[in-house]
């Protein structure tokens, strides 16, 4: 186990055999380690309280800036210690949903509060080795058989976790404003026509009270339009979801403040209908 600090001397790094120095951003210097980590070296930083432990020693060594390499550098050391949660890269920059959504809220949604989900998920699920065996999926289907002790953490940062993977994942750039094939079909048939399945997926997003999350789910191989509190995820009822909108305010307040209708119709100029098609054909008969 060897102590890295990079460049500005402000980001630390841990590296163990596990963890492959170029995931780091730039090339790691070896500097003089803070004498309050220094204690903490060797076979003993393998000890995940112990490297609990040395990043709340970093914590207060170092920057805010330093403190989020910190994280990275413990999500990677849990990693190659554990099957964890990992946080997902996006498949396009942080501005390529300009205008619709904002670069900043964008990256602050993903690094800040997805990344905040993942780690509290990875925290409540530490001891847990035969839920660390199983997806994300098959632990939100079932959160019955998780530990009454965590549940509520898995329920919340499980779901927190998935949602944010499917939100990111069915968005991108210069998309199409409808879906086409099966997925139209299907569209249709549960709801007329794709412009009253916009107008039902509006108001509902529009009017889920507070925090949550508004749906496009397959239930019973038929399409559906739900809305979710907090981090709740369809998958816990039952129903496979194929689209999400994060109406949570931190999804839109910077760009949008209170006008969430705005954000909502601006989103659906983002929506990544070949993605939604894909996922849809994956679970249906
Ligand atoms: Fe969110």
């Amino acid at each position: 186990m060897t102590f890295f600090t990079a460049h500005s001397g402000n980001i630390l790094a841990l590296r163990c055999k596990d963890v492959e120095p170029n995931k780091f951003q730039g090339n790691p210097i070896t500097k003089s380690i803070p004498s309050r980590c220094s204690r903490l070296r060797g076979k003993e930083m393998h000890d995940l309280s112990r490297q609990r432990r040395v990043l709340k020693l970093a914590r207060h060594s170092f920057s805010d800036g330093g403190l989020i390499l910190c994280y990275n550098a413990y999500s990677l050391i849990l990693k190659g210690n554990k099957n964890m949660f990992e946080l997902p890269k996006l498949n396009y920059k942080y501005d390529a949903l300009e205008p619709y959504l904002d670069a900043k809220t964008m990256e602050i949604h993903h690094t800040k509060h997805h990344q905040a989900y993942t780690d509290k998920l990875n925290t409540a699920l530490e001891s847990q080795e035969s839920l660390l065996q199983k997806s994300i999926e098959d632990i939100l289907k079932d959160l019955e058989s998780i530990p009454e002790g965590i549940r509520t953490a898995v329920r919340n940062n499980g779901g927190g976790y998935y949602n944010h993977n499917l939100f990111w994942e069915i968005m991108g750039k210069d998309m199409a404003s409808k879906p086409e094939g099966k997925l139209l079909d299907a569209i249709n048939d549960a709801f007329e026509s794709f412009e009253l399945f916009k107008e039902k997926f509006t108001q509902l997003a529009l009017t889920q009270f507070g925090s949550g999350w508004a749906w496009l789910v397959v239930q019973d191989n038929k399409l559906e339009i739900i809305s979710t509190s907090n981090q709740d995820c369809p998958l816990s009822d039952g129903a496979h979801p194929i689209l999400c909108l994060d109406v949570w305010e931190h999804a839109y307040y910077l760009k949008y403040q209170n006008k969430r209708p705005e954000y909502i119709e601006n989103w659906f100029n983002v929506i990544n209908w070949k993605k939604v098609q894909e996922i849809y054909e994956a679970n249906t008969k």
